[in-house]
């Protein structure tokens, strides 16, 4: 039995992972601070999974928790862009010394499939208003893009140098169950969709015309899948999303539908940086992988709000 490792496997996007390899048979190790995920993620009593509880920033660790595994689904990082530019210093251990370190433990153990979570971050606000392509110029515009950016080019290197196959996927907005919604600088449909359901006070920043190109984890996780199990992955990053930009409007329309009715709606100024259309060219990922059957937005919302 192959057994895999996910990086920040106890958060939204790698729990549904773990679910995923668990159920296609597969063993699991999962290495996570638990500064954001959770235990009640994971099903620990799956006895095809092992919990680690570390920090990738602890190269030792990270190098025990690779040891003899088949391959690396690197997800673990601080995901919010806004917590790097409050801390650049802390949240550039997770983000990038971590990235380094898998690297380097997989050089050590010679495991050589990695997934990484790259993100659309790294094209700042080239390609606004078009579908970017991979090829829009990268203009990373804080710690967080930056580190992104810079663990592409460190697994580029250990590829080169090293041979390890990394599969580098720059996600779009990813949203579905178990995304957490606690923190301000959460993503937004798990914000609107627990505020729309507790009905409390709704904030938009800006005037809500601003769009994004959605995407639903269950659809994500089959692509993740792919990138690890596959005989061979492409090495050139690829975008994932499905080209399609919904404002904040429409999306806040769409759970008004679901909900039977929204809390009030109050405009705030728009968040400084704030990207305005973000929208993926995925010609590329289309070419290289079989793609999951799209789930639309308000399918993906009623898994949410199970509704
Ligand atoms: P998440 O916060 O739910 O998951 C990240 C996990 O990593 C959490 O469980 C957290 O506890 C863990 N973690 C953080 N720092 C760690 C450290 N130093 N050591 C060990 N574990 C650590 O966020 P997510 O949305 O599931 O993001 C997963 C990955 O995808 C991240 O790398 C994120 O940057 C990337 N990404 C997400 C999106 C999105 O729309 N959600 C878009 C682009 C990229
Ligand atoms: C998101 C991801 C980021 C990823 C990027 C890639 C999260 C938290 N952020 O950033 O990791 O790299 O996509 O495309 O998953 N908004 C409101 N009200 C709210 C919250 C947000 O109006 O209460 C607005 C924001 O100002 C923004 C839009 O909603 O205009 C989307 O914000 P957010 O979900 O935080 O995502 P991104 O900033 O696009």
């Amino acid at each position: 039995m192959a057994e895999f490792l996910v990086t920040g496997g106890a958060g939204f996007i790698g729990s549904n992972l773990v679910d995923a390899l668990l159920a296609a048979g597969h063993g699991v190790r999962v290495l996570d601070n638990l500064s954001m995920g959770k235990r009640s993620n994971l099903p620990l009593d799956n006895p095809r999974l092992r919990f680690i509880e570390g920090d990738v920033a602890d190269a030792e660790v990270v190098a025990q928790a690779v040891a003899g595994c088949a391959g690396v689904a690197h997800l673990a990082a601080v995901a919010s862009v806004q917590a790097s530019v409050d801390d650049p210093v802390s949240t550039h251990q997770s983000n990038f010394i971590g990235t380094l370190n898998v690297c380097e433990a997989m050089r050590q153990h010679g495991v050589r499939r990695v997934v990484y979570a790259s993100s659309a971050a790294i094209y700042g606000n080239n390609g606004e208003g078009v579908a970017i392509d991979e090829a829009t110029a990268k203009a990373p515009l804080t710690p967080y893009a930056s580190d992104k950016l810079a663990g592409e080019h460190y697994l580029d290197f250990y590829r080169r140098q090293h041979g390890l196959e990394p599969a580098v996927f720059r996600f779009f907005n990813i949203f579905g169950p178990r995304q957490d919604p606690s923190s301000p600088y959460s993503g937004v449909i798990s914000i609107f969709t627990q505020r729309a359901q507790q009905g409390l006070p709704i904030s938009v920043f800006g005037d809500g015309e601003q769009t994004r190109d959605f995407f639903y984890v269950g659809d994500l996780v089959m692509l993740l899948m792919q990138g690890l199990l596959s005989e061979q992955v492409v090495s050139d990053p690829l975008n994932v999303g499905w080209s399609q930009a919904v404002s904040l409007n429409q999306l806040l329309a769409e759970i008004g539908v679901l909900c039977g009715g929204l809390p009030p709606v109050t405009h705030l100024p728009a968040r400084a940086g704030d990207i305005r259309h973000s929208r993926a060219d995925n010609a590329r990922l289309q070419a290289h992988y079989h793609m999951p059957e799209q789930t639309p937005l308000r399918e993906g919302l009623r898994q949410l709000l199970g509704v």
